[in-house]
């Protein structure tokens, strides 16, 4: 090789490698969706998120990032507030967490009520709390007006006891008469109760106390019984919940067995599936697919023994925050969040979950709120998105490309066709997807490409919603829509959620940008699943 193409080489190798480090790639995909018959369903309101009981001095890593988000402290005059959960239209609130277990009710004998302490000794390190008369009024003034559906947490340890040879364990049975008075008030005033819930991660190893299967069936049972008397008309009666914790199998299936038929109405657990909110490794986590599939089996072994044990009562995610002890100060509010999120949300409706609750609407890090000023952080419009486009029936949804794209299908909400959920958790390749109309009655004939299925990007028109992080920063609290950040109005209004209208004769595929969320809704997807039933 002479001098002179020795230069041209390496200027031509040099060009290729600014091209390649400058620009992103992009790979084509194919998505193929199952539109004949649904794989599960969800309930209407599949979307929730939690409020706490949290005092302000709750503090995890040397901050105490709850400020005045607990149920006793939040300012329900908040006007940001208000218009982030009637945005919904309506939004699911359960009421809940970890100091649940100690709150007595100023009704009935309880006249008094004691103001939450620190305590050494305490269960979470603090006294026992109350929930003053007043401030139930306030709460449920506040949930009417918001057109909330409420599920509200029991104290399940009231009557028990613990010995200090054995203090996990907490025996005897539950003593319910400062939660009859509770409810025969709120029934006297008319207020909406969706669901009461019993206790707190009390189930399988418990968390700070715990109990018996066989205990919590005898309990739960009872709580249906008053439930029943107190709620005579079975058209509004609330919904009896349990048992709110972490899934163990053993525990599960024994507690499932234990209650009768029509006892329980939904199964609720708990996912922390990312560890401490300290771990410097999070935000690796949240975007790596191999580690967010491991919680998987949780989603499909709990639907299971739903199936088996309790097939009336559906399985629900009565309180997943991501990241334990309050979540990730510089991640678990920001965008990157969404791929954990909304992978998940996904994930569950796929394993035949109803409802998903987000720990916590505000208060945390995690929250779908910023803490002290309110404003929405991405997750909140994730969610909202989900609400809007996502309809109960799911989809079976497949391609052989990146497993750093994740995919999921529903029917839409409103109007016929599908909504697709696309997540690119790449930082540098693009995904270009065109749909495949899979219409095989069977899943065995899935193998033969190219019968019964239907290229359709030629005559797709579609709605396309594309989230993205401000200035590219995955750790933003600010999430842009198809390009603009999303920000209240001047009067403190959600945004409107504007799609990008793709016309159908583009025949493009969708662009799928490197860490982005995309939903979109498709029209004219023909899916006999998601059209109306026929007789
Ligand atoms: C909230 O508003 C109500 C009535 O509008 C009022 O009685 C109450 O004092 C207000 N609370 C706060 C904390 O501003
Ligand atoms: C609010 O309260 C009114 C009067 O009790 C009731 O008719 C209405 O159904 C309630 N709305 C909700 C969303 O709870
Ligand atoms: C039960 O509640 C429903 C809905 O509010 C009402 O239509 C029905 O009349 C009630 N039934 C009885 C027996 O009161
Ligand atoms: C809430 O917003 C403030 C100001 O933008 C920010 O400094 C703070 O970190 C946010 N809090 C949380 C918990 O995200
Ligand atoms: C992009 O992702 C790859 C593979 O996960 C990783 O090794 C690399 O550090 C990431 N680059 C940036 C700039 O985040």
């Amino acid at each position: 090789m002479g001098v002179n193409q020795c230069v041209k080489v390496t200027l031509f190798l040099s060009l290729l490698v600014l091209f390649c480090s400058s620009f992103s790639s992009s790979e084509d995909v194919k998505l193929k969706v199952k539109g004949v018959t649904n794989i599960a369903t969800t309930d209407e309101n599949f979307i929730c998120a939690t409020l706490d009981w949290w005092p302000s001095n709750k503090c995890d890593y040397n901050q105490c990032p709850w400020g005045k988000a607990g149920i006793l402290n939040l300012d329900l005059n908040n006007t940001i507030l208000s218009n982030a959960i009637k945005a919904f239209n309506p939004l699911r609130i359960r009421l809940g967490g970890s100091l649940q277990d100690q709150i007595i009710y100023q009704f009935g004998k309880q006249k008094h009520c004691p103001t939450m302490r620190k305590k050494e000794n305490g269960l979470f390190g603090f006294s026992v709390g109350c929930l003053p008369k007043k401030r139930w009024d306030e709460v449920n003034h506040f949930l009417n007006k918001t057109g909330v559906k409420f599920t509200f947490g029991l104290n399940a340890l009231v009557g028990k006891k613990n010995s200090k040879e054995d203090q996990l364990n907490w025996k005897g049975d539950w003593n319910p008469n400062n939660a009859i008075s509770l409810m025969k008030y709120t029934v006297s005033k008319g207020y909406n109760i969706d669901s009461y819930e019993l206790g707190n991660e009390l189930c399988s190893e418990g968390v700070s106390a715990r109990i018996d299967s066989v205990q919590y069936a005898k309990d739960i049972t009872k709580l249906r019984h008053i439930v029943n008397s107190l709620y005579p008309n079975a058209t509004t009666r609330p919904k009896v919940m349990g048992p709110a914790g972490f899934y163990g199998k053993e525990w599960f299936d024994s507690f499932l067995q234990h209650v009768g038929p029509g006892v329980i109405d939904g199964v609720t657990h708990h996912i922390y599936n990312l560890g401490a909110g300290v771990d410097r490794d999070l935000i690796s986590k949240v975007q790596d697919p191999y580690f967010l599939s491991k919680i998987a089996q949780t989603f499909k072994d709990v639907s299971t023994a739903v199936k088996e044990f309790t097939p009336w009562a559906g399985a629900w995610v009565g309180e997943s925050g991501g990241a334990y002890n309050s979540g990730g100060k510089d991640v678990s509010h920001t965008f990157v969040n969404g791929f954990w999120y909304l992978d998940q949300l996904g994930m569950t409706s796929t394993f035949n979950h109803k409802v998903y609750c987000r720990q916590a609407l505000i208060g945390g890090n995690y929250a779908l709120l910023n803490t002290t000023s309110f404003i929405p952080n991405p997750d909140y419009y994730g969610a909202l998105l989900w609400h809007r486009l996502m309809g109960t029936n799911v989809l079976s949804i497949s391609h052989d490309s990146s497993s750093y794209l994740r995919t999921y299908a529903h029917c839409s909400k409103q109007g016929n066709g599908i909504t697709l959920l696309l997540i690119n958790m790449e930082n540098s390749t693009s995904f270009d997807v065109s749909l495949v109309n899979d219409m095989n009655l069977y899943p065995e004939e899935l193998a033969s490409e190219g019968v019964n299925t239907v290229n359709l990007m030629d005559s797709l028109k579609r709605e396309e919603y594309h989230l993205t992080p401000k200035d590219g920063n995955i750790q933003s609290d600010v999430v842009l829509l198809n390009g603009t950040p999303l920000e209240l109005t001047k009067s403190k209004e959600i945004p409107e959620l504007k799609p990008k209208i793709v016309d159908a004769s583009s025949s493009s595929p969708i662009k799928v940008a490197p860490h982005s969320i995309v939903f979109v809704q498709i029209n004219n997807f023909n899916a006999p699943a998601c059209a109306p039933p026929t007789k």
